[in-house]
């Protein structure tokens, strides 16, 4: 299948690790020039050499924080300036927050907001314009299942989190004339450095394929999701293959959801 993705241009946030660096390894296999942005310039630089190890392709790093809305105007510019053009977004950059209620202070509330919620504003607004000059583009917003079904203690990422799928819809609605699609992919328990460090917080001793497996977990395919499966459905989501799609969720959580 054709994917429709050469020469295309596209920025990753949080794409020095985890997900967002498997999506744009996938994305630089595609063809497509990939622009990753976080906050740590060293892991930056070694996501980029690792790219280029796997695919031969050089990416442009910058260094922004999401929460700030000049560093998001930064980084889609210079993407956008390098390559030519701009098509693809993926609001990829995050971190695990989830605490009981009482556990939560303001400043807490405000900064997952600002990181999740805001930081996707935050890159749509710079990206969006450069679309429309584009005639059209994808923004895929990463978000977890906790946003569809909050269970105990998820505070305050499920809140975030469901804020980021009305983003999602709102927008698709508005720019769906202007052929840009909104999509997201709610993350249920993927390998990354977040879900490694609980990893051996629980038994140093365990092996990954054992703490995967733990039926605790509720995953109906029995294991912890590695980042390709992740990378790969957003990949599918960004590309011509699903011209069709906008404002639709994807659980990729191996089934453990309640909810579609
Ligand atoms: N893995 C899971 O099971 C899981 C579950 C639910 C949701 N998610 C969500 O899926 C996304 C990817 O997860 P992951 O596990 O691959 O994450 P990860 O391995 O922890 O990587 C997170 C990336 O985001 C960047 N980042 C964090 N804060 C940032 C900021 N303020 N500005 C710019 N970049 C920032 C990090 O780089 P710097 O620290 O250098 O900035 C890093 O590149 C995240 O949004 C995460 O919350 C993941």
């Amino acid at each position: 299948m054709d994917l429709g993705l050469t020469g295309k241009v596209a920025l990753i946030t949080g794409g020095s690790k985890g997900i967002g660096l498997q999506t744009a390894i996938n994305l630089a296999k595609e063809g497509v020039k990939v622009a990753i942005c976080a906050r740590n310039e060293e892991n930056l630089n070694a996501a980029a050499e690792r790219i280029k190890a796997e695919t031969g392709e050089e990416v442009l790093t910058i260094v922004a924080d999401v929460r700030n809305e000049a560093d998001c105007q930064k980084a889609v510019n210079e993407a956008a300036e390098k390559y030519g053009q701009f098509d693809i977004l993926v609001n990829n950059a995050g971190t695990s927050q989830a605490k009981p209620f009482d556990s939560v202070d303001t400043d807490l509330w405000r900064d997952d907001l600002d990181l999740k919620l805001f930081g996707a504003i935050n890159c749509s607004k710079a990206a969006i314009p450069h679309m429309r000059k584009a005639g059209g583009g994808a923004i895929v917003n990463l978000t977890a299942v906790k946003g569809k079904t909050p269970t105990a203690s998820s505070l305050p990422t499920s809140v975030s989190r469901a804020a980021g799928m009305a983003l999602t819809k709102a927008m698709s609605k508005d720019l769906g004339a202007d052929n840009i699609r909104v999509n997201t992919v709610c993350i249920g328990l993927i390998r990354s450095d977040q879900i490694e460090k609980k990893w051996k917080n629980v038994n140093p001793e365990m092996s990954w394929d054992e703490f995967s497996r733990k039926p605790e977990h509720g995953i109906p395919l029995g294991r912890i999701g590695d980042t390709v499966e992740a990378a790969n459905v957003i990949t599918f989501l960004v590309s011509d293959a699903a011209s069709y799609l906008t404002g639709t969720s994807v659980n990729i959580d191996g089934g453990s959801s309640a909810v579609l």
